[in-house]
Parts: structure tokens; sequence; C-alpha cells
């Protein structure tokens, strides 16, 4: 593989390090002047400033950067990104006054998802993924997770994690793949909730386990989803076949997940949109990451997580965009950016930390991608942008313009 010059770099921004950062760290984010950045074999070799060392050149294919801004590959730590069909007829269900649980009490939500899932077939789930992560790549995240969810059946569940694993060998951008049977309890176990829960853990976990197909496991806590009791139950069990615990936490009313998120040493709890003080301290107790998806409250109508709080109690804060159908029907990272500082009141430094190396934690990637820095994969986005400022604060734009994975140009934007 040819090596890669990235020169003429008017500010190279990154977070630095293999681990996530929490309180006075989360904005500790070198802002590199006049940068380049050799890559060798998909790899960083070297990150300088001023003149690039004679030779360099030569045997590299060079980018000028022109001044502008590069980050690290933007890291998308939460999705649901496969799904059969889309939900724009809840759009006026939500105008005249219906909430999310009260749509989905009515049988749409992640049911009626789930039907349009079951009825597609993995070429189809394969496709329509393909075409999301072609849109992710081009808004600047190369590394993303992705969670199952939506079969809500032993079959439709391996079907999705197996779309999953598809996709990841085939597509640019590197994949995490989270196991999360305990979405929603299907329709036909409605009456039968503890046969389900079974149904998670003793059948799909197994299977789930054996295949090689997930790294984590995730629950929905939340009023008329799962309680804590079953949350809790259904994430000791995945432990025992060596999924790590993550948890949806707090997204629309404090029923306790945080607090079980940290009691259980979960990975990471995402949402937290009502996370009250205690699930906070349970948090920073127990390690966890605070995954914030701040357009999923754009979405919801709803308030927005207390970010800052969170970073004051040492609390690790990532954020992604929570890709789904029914809560964030969004794909742009960027968006997300945006939010961070504009309703999280987090600064640039402290959102692209969140984007970036924390969410890579947040997804055990932090060894591989995250910074810009030797030894990490050769991942970068080339910005239209002079400085870090001006993607937070413009809105509504595509300013990714290059964005390169493990050495390679994958979008040319501009
Ligand atoms: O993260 N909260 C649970 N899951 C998704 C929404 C799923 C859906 O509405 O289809 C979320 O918001
Ligand atoms: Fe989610």
């Amino acid at each position: 593989m040819a090596n890669l010059l990235v020169k003429n770099i008017g500010v190279l921004a990154t977070a630095k390090g293999s681990s996530a950062r929490k309180g006075p760290e989360q904005g500790d984010v070198a802002l590199l002047k006049d940068a380049w950045v050799l890559c060798r074999d998909g790899v960083i070799a070297e990150v300088g400033t001023g003149t690039v060392p004679a030779g360099y050149e030569a045997d590299a294919e060079v980018i000028d950067a022109a001044g502008r801004l590069v980050t690290p590959g933007l890291v998308d730590a939460h999705t649901h990104l496969i799904f059969g069909g889309w939900r724009q007829n809840e759009l006026g269900l939500k105008l005249h006054g219906k909430t999310y649980l009260e749509i989905q009490n009515a049988g749409g939500g992640i049911q009626s998802t789930t039907n349009a899932t079951r009825q597609a077939t993995e070429e189809e789930l394969t496709e329509k993924a393909a075409r999301a992560l072609d849109e992710m790549l081009r808004f600047g995240a190369t590394t993303c997770e992705a969670k199952s969810g939506y079969g809500l059946a032993t079959e439709h569940e391996l079907k999705a994690l197996q779309v999953i694993q598809n996709l990841n060998d085939r597509h640019a951008m590197d994949i995490v793949p989270t196991f999360m049977g305990a979405h929603l309890v299907p329709k036909e176990y409605k009456d039968d909730r503890a046969a389900y829960i079974r149904l998670v853990c003793e059948e799909m976990m197994p299977l789930v386990a054996k295949q090689g197909i997930a790294k984590y496991c995730d629950v929905f806590c939340e009023a008329d989803t799962f309680t804590v009791e079953e949350s809790r139950q259904v994430l000791e069990a995945g432990k025992k076949y060596g999924l790590i615990p993550k948890i949806h936490a707090d997204e629309i009313e404090a029923i306790g997940g945080s607090q079980l998120a940290g009691e259980i040493g979960a990975v990471s709890a995402e949402h937290l949109i009502v996370c009250p003080p205690e699930g906070i301290a349970s948090m920073a107790k127990g390690g966890v990451i605070a995954c914030l998806l701040p357009a999923t409250s754009f979405n919801l109508g709803a308030t927005f997580a207390p970010a800052r709080d969170m970073v004051n109690a040492g609390v690790p804060v990532a954020m992604a965009t929570d890709f789904n159908p029914g809560s964030c029907p969004c794909l742009n990272l960027q968006f997300v950016i945006n939010l961070g500082c504009l309703k999280y009141k987090l600064t640039p430094e402290e959102v692209l930390t969140a984007v970036t190396l924390n969410g890579a934690a947040a997804i055990g990637m932090a060894d591989k991608v995250g910074t810009v820095e030797a030894g990490k994969q050769a991942d970068l986005v080339i910005w239209d942008a002079p400085d870090l400022d001006y993607i937070c604060y413009r809105v509504g734009s595509n300013l990714a313009d290059i964005v390169i994975k493990k050495g390679n140009i994958v979008a040319k934007n501009h």
C-alpha cells in the first residue's frame, strides 16, 4: 500500500491517548498549526509541524490540505443501523401531540419497525444499511457501532447481526456490533414478558456468542419497556456469554437505568436525557462513559442531557447520532457537534473528544482510532473549514471535504 502524506494542514485538532478522557481532560485537545501527517500501510506513521522532511513527498501520494482543518475520522458510537422501512407516518402523530411512548404503546414505534424488519431479506437490509454507511462516511464518520433490536425473534436478531458482519467485511466503515434483543417485548410475548426475556437470555445469547457476531449487549431500560430488574437480568446474562453491557437509560423517564449502569459496570450508558444526580454519581463511580445523543432530544422535542454536570463529575462524555427510524432519523454527526456546543454548552474541544476518542472508547476501539497519533489507523477528515470553531458553529452544511479511512480516500465532497 502506498504512503500518504497530508500536508499544509492549517490546524490539526486531536485529542490524545487510547482511553476515554474525563473531567478537565475532556477538553484537552491539541491544536497543531501548520501540521502534516504521514501514513504508511493505512496507519499513521508520523505527525509533525513546519517543514515536511526531505524525501517524505517523493514516495507518497500527497494531499494538500490547503491550510484547512484536519481531525481524526469521527466515531459514531450509537446507531440502530439495521431496520426495514421508515416511520414518517409518525410525524403527523407527533405534531398532533402524541408522545413517543404513546405511539409505542399503540403498536407503532419499535414494533412497527420490527414488522418491517422481519419482512426484509438479509440482502435488502444489507443494501439499505450500506447506503446509510456511505452517507455517514460522507459526513466524516469512519467508525461506528451498530445494534440489532428490530428483529425481536431469534431468526431475525441473528439476521441483523449477520448483516452487520457482512457490512463490516465489505464496507470501508469499521462497524462494532451490539446485540439488542431486549429493545422491546414484541407483541406476541405481550402477556408473558418473562418468556421473552428467557428467549433473549437462553436462546438468542448462546447463539450470538457461538457465532461471535456481537461484542456488546444493550437493553432499553425505560418506562413501559424493560424495568431496571429486567435490564439487570439481561445484562448479567449477557456478561456470562462475554457480551459487554451497554444500556439505554433515562431517555424519557428516570427509572434507575443510570444507577444500574454504574452498579453493573456497563461500558457506557446512552441517552441520559433526564439523568438524575444519583445516576451521574453512580456512573462516575463505576467508570461508565455517558454516550449522549442530542439529535434524539432535538427530534423528540425533549430537554437535553446534563452534559456539563457529567463532565464536572468526572464522567467521560461521548456523543453519537442514535440513527434509527423513530426517535432520530439522522445520520449526520456534524449536526450532533452543533448541538453539543449549542445545547449542552460544551466547548468545541470537549465536543471533538466526545465524537472521536470517547466515542471510540465506548465501543472498544480507542487503541485503534479516535486520535491522530503515530500507530493509530490513518482515519482523517479534511474539513472545508479553517478551524475547529467553524465546524461547531456552521449548521446544516456538510463541511467534511476529504474523508480518509485506513489511508484511502473514501469520500470527496467538494
Ligand atoms: O435509542 N430508545 C430506544 N431505541 C431507539 C429508538 C428506537 C425507535 O424508535 O425505533 C433510541 O431512541
Ligand atoms: Fe438508541
